[in-house]
């Protein structure tokens, strides 16, 4: 390997900064296509899109790339594995085949099946009309009404009772922006629980499992308001102790990667489970082909070992040779500040104040997620989710604190957040630490805030 491996990031977001940021401090000299004002921090930003594959091989080759890491999932589903692949590159992340995963929820469930993984029942339309008969003809009750392709987050529709359901079946017959991706319609059990994200790196082998986390994908505070990209996210995730992360690996990640190795379409890459933890345990909402975003960013703080080997382990097929990642003890918190109007239209181009305040608070880094240089070299907004204010601290509580202590630097008209990350977490412990209290009488257990993994 060489001394300081280059390596090309691909994407433009909060999880790609974070990548960037951490292969940096693994040593790595980093390339970011097409990155944005806070990559061009920590490594050189090269205006290329993510959808430009050709060129991003160019890039590869001319600049002598040992390792390209993609971020979002768009270029996975076309075949950027693939075609770096075939032009003898080394990349981590799956073939266009094996990111169908993700970029089809019809092959996702089949690959479900196959490996006999829990997940909610379904049932699959190829027309509107066949939708919308199995609805009218069946009992009344909350289901969730699901595009089968890719639609940006925009695809699901969590509904109530069979009217709901109906207008999302119309939504996806007639809004030009699902076209493609409503070819197939899933009609699916609704599952009630808590939600979590587990990621693992495989390289379709061996897998590794990663810290679990939870997201918060609604808009405002109390998970209310809709469903965004992601508001905030921190790890590890309570809900998810030891015991149900090596039950999750078992029955979910690991028959996952078997069956897709059966499939013949081995997968290599990040897998990551959206999952619901119900009363029967936990099952399978959807796997996406790529690291979360904001999960990332609040992973990559407290991961003390190289990210950089792993990756390059997975990429070369021989990640039973790497030793298990290492984490800082506690815990971590990301709060995304997002822009006027998100997740609808945005402004874009407002200056942003106080990054630097922000950055200068020990244990807080702040991601950028959309921003851009102005004329004038000044950081300013560019789209929706701005920015992740991200922090590790020795308890959740703490983090969160600090977290929020960036926030509270950084300011632009129309700048937003939610108030209430990891607040769930901190909840639960707190009435397991009753609920130990209560039983024990005496003394409560050690908390179980900042648990690792
Ligand atoms: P997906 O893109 O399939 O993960 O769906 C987006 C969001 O919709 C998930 O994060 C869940 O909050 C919700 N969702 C999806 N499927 C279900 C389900 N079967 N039951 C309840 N909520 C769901
Ligand atoms: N934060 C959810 C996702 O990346 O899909």
């Amino acid at each position: 390997m060489p001394s300081s491996p280059r390596v090309l990031v691909v994407g433009a977001g909060g999880r790609e900064h974070a990548l960037a940021w951490k292969l940096a401090r693994d040593g790595a000299e980093v390339l970011i296509a097409p990155g944005n004002a806070g990559t061009a921090r920590v490594g050189e930003n090269i205006p290329v899109a993510a959808s430009d594959i050709p060129a991003l091989i160019r890039v590869a080759r001319e600049r002598g790339v040992d390792l390209t890491v993609v971020g979002p999932e768009a270029p996975l589903v076309a075949g950027i594995v693939d075609a770096f692949t075939a032009a003898g590159l080394a990349i981590f992340g799956p073939t266009a085949r094996a990111a169908q995963l993700e970029g089809s929820k019809l092959f996702c469930k089949q690959i479900l099946h196959r490996g006999d993984v829990p997940t909610a029942m379904f049932r699959e339309f190829r027309s509107i009309a066949a939708a919308r008969e199995f609805l009218t003809a069946r009992e009344d009750m909350p289901v969730v009404v699901k595009a089968d392709g890719l639609a940006a987050g925009k695809g699901v529709f969590v509904c109530d009772d069979r009217e709901a359901a109906l207008a999302a079946v119309e939504t996806l017959g007639s809004d030009p922006q699902f076209a493609a991706a409503a070819r197939g319609i899933l009609v699916e059990e609704r599952l009630d629980g808590m939600e979590v994200s587990v990621m693992a790196i495989t390289d379709g082998r061996t897998i590794v499992t990663l810290p679990p986390l939870q997201d918060h994908k609604a808009a405002y505070d109390g998970d209310e308001g809709p469903n965004t990209g992601g508001m905030g996210a921190y790890c590890p995730t309570p809900f998810v102790d030891a015991d149900l992360l090596a039950d999750i690996e078992a029955r979910i990640l690991v028959p996952t990667v078997h069956a897709m190795r059966r499939a013949k379409v081995p997968f290599q890459g990040v897998l990551y489970a959206g999952l619901m933890l119900t009363a029967q345990g936990p099952k399978v909402l959807e796997f996406n082909a790529r690291f979360g975003d904001p999960e990332c960013e609040a992973l990559l703080v407290r991961m003390e070992s190289s990210l950089f080997d792993l990756l390059s382990a997975a990429a070369a097929r021989r990640l039973d040779t790497v030793d298990p990642p290492a984490w800082r003890a506690g815990a971590s918190v990301t709060v995304v500040m997002a822009s006027e109007g998100y997740p609808g239209p945005v402004a874009k181009g407002r200056p942003i104040r106080g990054l630097d305040a922000a950055a200068a608070i020990p244990g807080v880094e702040v991601f950028h997620a959309a921003t851009r240089f102005d004329a004038d070299g000044s950081v300013v907004t560019d789209g929706g989710r701005t920015l992740a204010v991200t922090a590790v601290g020795d308890s959740l509580a703490r983090a969160k604190l600090l977290a929020y202590s960036g926030v509270r630097e950084i300011r632009w008209p129309g700048a937003w957040c939610r108030k209430d990350i990891s607040d769930k977490a901190t909840a639960f412990m707190l009435a397991a630490d009753r609920a130990a209290v209560a039983v024990g009488g005496a003394e409560p257990p050690p908390s179980t805030d900042g648990a690792s993994p």
